[in-house]
């Protein structure tokens, strides 16, 4: 399987998640300015894909004999919620006076890095969902996309999914459709669909009805900036999610690589929470749904307090405030 993003012959290659499930198709970016509206577009997204997206941007404008200071800077502040992507720049940065070759491969070294650092974390996050949920098989619970698609490869909170997988032990994952732009129902159940696991996808307003029912024995999320005392902001919904879950005994795990942690965030009211444009709220697929001139509210990410969350897992395992 090939991953979201990487580099080839000077350009940096991703999967266009725009187009996905529709259409599976790969965007050559040659320019810093490509590679910043695909992010700002969400063809390449979620926070460790994003820590990708910076530390290659800046190899890109290096490999180019750009400004290199300026399109970090454009880099870093694409979008402002997932701290990865702030941390990947810095990281390629940080090599700029040992020349662009250094730089491209401190860039592919944090690739590599990420894939294995997931598959680690999302291993600890399968022990402890093991532990904490007695029922076999599983019944999981998904919120937006933690998948291969929002990493370099493998996945966060569904790389536990792929864990439990291979030991037969997942019954169903419900996937949230992840309002506004559906990233659970177009790329989290293609990429359950690419690996034979039971899913179903439900309105994100059934989440809480269905651990009213029973049917959920886990939560499992991804996340975007972690504060230094635990705190999670996520996609928008996930709070909520959290509230349910403690209020139906249902575990809640969030999975990250350690590159998601913002120690220099005391807690989460320090998050920046990206608001997106309003026409994701006022139209769907092309079509008009609410009154013209709506006024609309459209924050992409909310913020989890600890104490609603089970285990925040690290490649190091439990997150410990
Ligand atoms: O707006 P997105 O699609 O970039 O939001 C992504 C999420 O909120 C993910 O849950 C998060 O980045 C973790 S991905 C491993």
């Amino acid at each position: 399987m090939r991953r979201t993003i990487d580099w080839a012959d000077g350009a940096v290659v991703v999967i266009d998640q725009t187009a996905l499930p529709g259409a599976y198709r790969l965007l050559e970016l040659r320019t810093v300015g490509e590679l910043v509206d695909a992010v700002k577009r969400l063809a390449v997204r979620g926070a460790p894909a994003l820590g990708a997206a910076g530390a290659l941007g800046v190899a890109l404008s290096a490999h180019l004999d750009s400004d290199v200071r300026r399109d970090a800077e454009l880099l870093a502040h694409a979008r402002p919620t997932a701290v990865n992507l702030a941390w990947g720049v810095e990281r390629a940065l940080g090599k700029l006076h040992q020349g662009k070759d250094a730089v491209l491969a401190e860039a592919l070294a944090l690739l590599d890095e990420d894939e294995r650092l997931n598959k680690t974390a999302s291993a600890h996050a399968a022990e402890i969902v093991l532990a904490e949920c007695p029922r076999r098989p599983l019944r999981l619970l998904s919120h937006c996309n933690a998948g291969r698609l929002a990493t370099v490869g493998w996945g966060s909170a569904l790389g536990v999914v792929w864990h439990l997988h291979a030991r037969g032990l997942v019954g169903e994952v419900l996937v949230d459709e992840t309002r506004p732009l559906l990233q659970g129902a177009r790329l989290t159940a293609w990429e359950l669909a690419q690996e034979n696991v039971p899913y179903r996808v439900q309105p994100d307003g059934a989440a809480a009805a269905a651990m009213a029912r029973g049917m959920v024995d886990c939560v499992l999320v991804g996340a975007d900036r972690i504060a230094a005392n635990g705190d999670v902001a996520n996609k928008i919904g996930t709070y909520g999610l959290a509230i349910a879950a403690k209020h139906h005994g249902v575990p809640f795990v969030v999975v990250a690589p350690s590159s998601t942690v913002d120690t220099k965030l005391a807690d989460g009211t320090g998050v920046v929470i990206e608001e997106r444009d309003a026409r994701e709220l006022t139209g769907y697929a092309g079509t008009p749904i609410t009154p013209e001139d709506a006024r609309v509210f459209n924050p992409a990410f909310d913020v989890t307090p600890f104490e609603l969350v089970t285990a925040v897992v690290t490649e190091h395992g439990r997150f410990a405030p």
